[in-house]
């Protein structure tokens, strides 16, 4: 493949995160000076699934690095969500614990609603409970999605002022497209959300000045469905065959033929990714400062 990485219509969001943990963590540093504050996030991992460990196990890495305290909780896969619910209750009164994450997907006896419900919406750092949801759609300080907050960064960095652009946003989920539409009309797009019931999505793709693809499905957006100039967020984390009887890692745009053609586009690996975990760790800092009744530090 040829090096793209320095071409300007990268969108480097490795690097946006590698500035944006500094920031955080100059400002936990702030908080703890000034403050006598230390943030906290508890993450729980039920069960064993190979990807959750890996992104556990980076969540609780970072949130160190940026000078917060660590709590992982890990519970076996046959756990019942009785106990599951009775930790959160117990997270949810510890004053230590600013943020609360559960990892998803869940095992198959325990309702992840049920437990995103229990959750302490102010502790509520991936903005999943339906409080967090209504307080996006309606205005309000509220907490955001991490992943849809992390794409919102990067546009505005690339962009400055998003109003009157039309966004395309393909996916509805409660995770990413459904809070990343909010997120667009509160930055004044003229916002459609796409799906796999969308009639004719090559044209609706090919009026958007910023597309935001997060369906999980690897490779769907060709280039001939981007405006030229576009701005393309790529949310998909899809493992796909290299052809060598390994995998990598694809985007659910078609990066070969869709880079040539957009005015700016995320790499997968290294553009939403590592947006997340930054936006977690911006959310528990957050939640820390308002648990406190005070300024978030400069
Ligand atoms: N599993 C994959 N992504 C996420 C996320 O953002 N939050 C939680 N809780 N689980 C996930």
């Amino acid at each position: 493949m040829n090096d793209t990485t320095a071409d300007p219509r990268i969108i480097d969001g490795k690097a946006f995160a590698a500035g944006l943990r500094a920031e955080i963590a100059a400002r936990v540093e702030a908080l703890k000076s000034r403050h006598g504050i230390e943030p906290g996030l508890a993450v729980v991992l039920a069960g064993e699934h190979p990807a959750s460990q890996v992104y556990v196990r980076n969540k609780a890495r970072r949130t160190r690095e940026a000078g917060m305290q660590s709590f992982e909780h890990r519970l076996p896969a046959a756990v019942t969500q009785d106990d599951l619910l009775a930790l959160v209750h117990q997270l949810n009164r510890d004053p230590r614990v600013n943020g609360i994450l559960v990892q998803l997907p869940l095992p198959e006896q325990i309702g992840a609603d049920a437990v995103i419900a229990t959750i302490d919406p102010a502790k509520d750092v991936d903005g999943f409970h339906t409080t967090n949801a209504g307080l996006l759609a309606v205005g309000g300080e509220g907490m955001v999605p991490c992943t849809p907050l992390g794409c919102l960064m990067l546009l505005k960095d690339r962009l400055g002022d998003l109003a009157g652009a039309r966004a395309l946003v393909l996916g509805r989920s409660n995770i990413v497209g459904k809070p990343m539409a909010q997120l667009l009309i509160r930055e004044s797009c003229t916002v459609t959300v796409a799906h796999s019931r969308t009639r004719d999505l090559a044209a609706e793709c090919r009026r958007a000045d910023i597309l935001v693809a997060a369906v999980g499905r690897p490779r769907m957006v060709p280039g001939d469905w981007i405006r030229p100039g576009a701005t393309v967020i790529d949310v998909g984390i899809n493992r796909v065959d290299a052809g060598n009887g390994k995998t990598k890692l694809a985007g659910d745009v078609d990066f070969e033929s869709a880079f040539p053609v957009a005015g700016g586009i995320t790499p997968v690996p290294g553009g939403v990714g590592p947006m997340t975990i930054a936006c977690l760790l911006h959310n528990t800092m957050l939640a820390a400062c308002r648990r406190h009744g005070v300024e978030v530090p400069e």
